[in-house]
């Protein structure tokens, strides 16, 4: 709706900083108007009451014009190219990697010197694990930063930062880093203040002086790390205080409920948006909001507080898409792309995480119904937002979907996670996965898994038993769990030391400010020497470097897989096999995965299901050509095989 004082107030922002009408400008403009009054709304539904929510408001809107105003010309360009394609992050030649600069290359700079490497394989889009300061010692993998805008030495400067930006600019790449929004470290400057008694900074925070709060909360909060960090609240001598922090202790909960905390970090969104992000991830968004008697996770105004963000970014540096990192029931995830008048206008990506555990589960089960139970769910998506796709990141694997989903499958949901447990740490007899249980909480009986690809894919124990055929069939598993994350839409995004099969790694345990958090096994130290025996033929590394290579190549040249919403899962009439189908204009191209461990059988009738009937099918991966048999026919497909098929010749019906 049009608001004319708030239009006036543009206006007089607009006087006050002198700005000329310029054509640019008045892009700018548009955006601000037709978007304030929207703004303006779920700020009062957060902060109508408060006191302070007038005045923060104002700040706000000098926010977001200070953002436009410090933006560089270049980045400016490139909103204005990317608006012009309209969604740009749905397309099928972006592939990204995530990586501790640190442990992948030593510092930014040297970044630069990787990126024929990173190009090779396919790569074009970086997330650089967060590298704002933080410290040492409890850093949490540098998601407690004591500094929002300062590099961590360790890695370099805001110079280097912004000289790799623009070599990515150059070299058509993409940069993703993290904000993060939950928590500051107890050693950022506002912690430091509400430490020393500063009132306004207490307020930053949810600090309390007795536990008769915390204890309310607790009764309804559950514990994120119940093994390395248990409990929600923690006491600060200094102040004679307790403190909010849900993940460790030394991470403090910022209370969003003070909208001078809102305004200060979307200041900090700014000034990420400025140094040149393409992809913001929003790290752990579910948190943000917190009220007694609820879980303090996925709350309304979490929401209300992501959707508000989305406006000003689109006001002001529309060229920055956010990612949404909510690691969450299958359902609540899909509420982070907006529901109601806000669908598809909230968070422009999110993690599939479910169908990332989903594929896990299936690899270990040989069974994919679990998997296509929760496919309705997924489906769901509003067009014009799409998937951060993966196998593995530097976090645990959560069994987090529903019950429902496995019981719909037919199986009892508590002893299929116990299964699901017990095999990807190495627990369970005949298991070739060796991964370990994280956050183990006595209490309830849950865990996570740790542990990297290759490890829970059966590379580790078959090297060690010098399995030539394990390995064989692990690197199988391997890249079709690459593959399957590759096609089913969203953007790819590896995870460093993946592309050359790199296993657990347990010299994190000599470390104190890590070995209380096994997912430093699988978050490695790259060893250039074995990263180039990509090329050397036959070498484990180059079997899985070229293969994902192979796959990020066949991605690339097929319009299909851009994420247009465009997906519908064939019947397999087998347990054992996962196949969708998509189309782009006249291209239609069959996925098809095979999680068993023997060959698998899919009737050709499948591939004509879906009001289509192909004559002839050319798989991109096998670079073999298919005459698509009678209904009684069978296409064969090897123990963890799979084809990505497209139609080349077809007959009406
Ligand atoms: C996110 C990160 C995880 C971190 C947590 C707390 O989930 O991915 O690594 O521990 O947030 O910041």
């Amino acid at each position: 709706m049009y608001n004319h004082k708030l239009h006036s107030k543009i206006l007089k922002i607009f006087s006050d900083h002198q700005l000329k009408r310029t054509t640019e400008i008045n892009f700018f403009y548009t955006r601000f108007v037709s978007n304030i009054s929207a703004i303006q709304a779920l700020f009062n539904e957060l902060y109508g009451n408060h006191p302070k929510g007038k005045a923060q408001f104002d700040g706000l809107m000098e926010t977001i014009t200070s953002a436009y105003l410090s933006r560089p010309a270049a980045l400016k360009q490139k909103d204005h190219e990317k608006l012009e394609k309209e969604n740009w992050f749905l397309s099928n030649e972006l592939a990204g990697m995530s990586l501790y600069v640190d442990r992948f290359c030593g510092n930014i700079l040297n970044l630069e010197k990787k990126f024929p490497y990173l190009q090779e394989l396919g790569i074009n889009l970086l997330h650089l694990m967060p590298i704002f300061e933080s410290p040492e010692g409890e850093s949490d993998g540098g998601y407690a930063v004591s500094d929002f805008r300062k590099v961590d030495k360790r890695f370099g400067t805001l110079e280097d930062l912004n000289h790799i930006q623009q070599c990515m600019i150059d070299e058509d790449m993409y940069l993703m880093i993290d904000i993060v929004l939950n928590h500051t470290s107890q050693k950022h400057e506002w912690a430091m203040q509400a430490k020393a008694g500063e009132k306004k900074y207490q307020e930053f925070f949810y600090m309390y002086e007795d536990r008769y709060i915390p204890d309310e909360f607790e009764k309804s909060m559950p514990e994120i790390f119940p093994q390395g960090a248990p409990g929600n609240f923690t006491w600060v001598e200094d102040c004679d205080r307790w403190v909010m922090t849900v993940f460790h202790n030394y991470q403090w909960d910022l209370n969003y409920t003070n909208p001078a905390v809102l305004v200060a970090m979307l200041d900090t969104i700014f000034f990420y948006a400025n140094i040149g992000v393409d992809i913001l991830r929003i790290d752990a968004p579910a948190f943000i909001w917190k009220q007694i008697g609820t879980k303090c996770q996925n709350l309304p105004e979490a929401h209300k507080i992501l959707q508000l963000i989305k406006l000003c970014v689109q006001v002001a540096t529309p060229g920055m898409a956010l990612l949404g990192e909510a690691i969450v029931a299958p359902q609540a995830i899909m509420d982070y792309f907006g529901t109601g008048a806000f669908r598809a206008k909230e968070c422009d990506l999110a993690y599939n995480a479910t169908q990332m555990a989903l594929q896990w589960d299936a690899l270990a089960t040989g069974d994919t119904k679990v998997m296509l139970a929760a496919q309705s769910i997924l489906l769901r998506k509003p067009y014009g937002t799409s998937w951060i796709t993966y196998t593995r990141c530097h976090d645990d694997i959560g069994l987090g979907y529903d019950d429902y989903m496995i019981e719909q499958a037919g199986y009892n949901a508590y002893e299929h996670r116990q299964f699901l447990k017990n095999y990807y740490s190495g627990n369970y007899s005949g298991t070739q996965a060796r991964g370990a249980l994280f956050s183990y909480n006595p209490k309830t009986g849950d865990a996570r898994i740790s542990g990297t690809l290759a490890s829970l894919c059966g590379l580790e124990k078959a090297i060690e038993e010098n399995d030539e055929e394990a390995i064989t069939a692990s690197i199988n598993k391997i890249l079709m769990m690459q593959a399957m994350s590759f096609f089913i839409g969203g953007i790819p995004m590896l995870f460093y030391g993946d592309e050359v099969g790199y296993t657990n790694e347990h010299s994190y345990l000599e470390d104190e400010g890590k070995s209380y958090d096994n997912r430093w096994m699988h978050r490695p130290e790259i060893n250039w020497d074995k990263n180039l025996l990509k090329d050397k033929k036959g070498t484990n590394e180059n079997r899985i470097f070229g293969g994902i290579k192979k796959l990020l190549k066949i991605r690339k040249n097929l319009p299909p897989v851009a994420d247009k919403s465009n997906l519908t899962w064939i019947t397999p009439h087998n347990i054992h096999i996962a196949a969708f189908t998509r189309k782009d204009n006249d291209l239609q191209i069959f996925c098809v995965f095979n999680f068993s461990d023997k060959p698998s059988f899919l009737t050709w009738y499948a591939f004509r299901e879906n009001g289509v009937n192909p004559t002839k099918i050319f798989d991109h991966w096998t670079e073999k050509e298919y005459s698509v048999g009678r209904d009684h026919e069978f296409l064969i497909i090897k123990p963890y095989g799979f084809l990505l098929m497209e139609e080349i010749d077809s007959e009406a019906y």
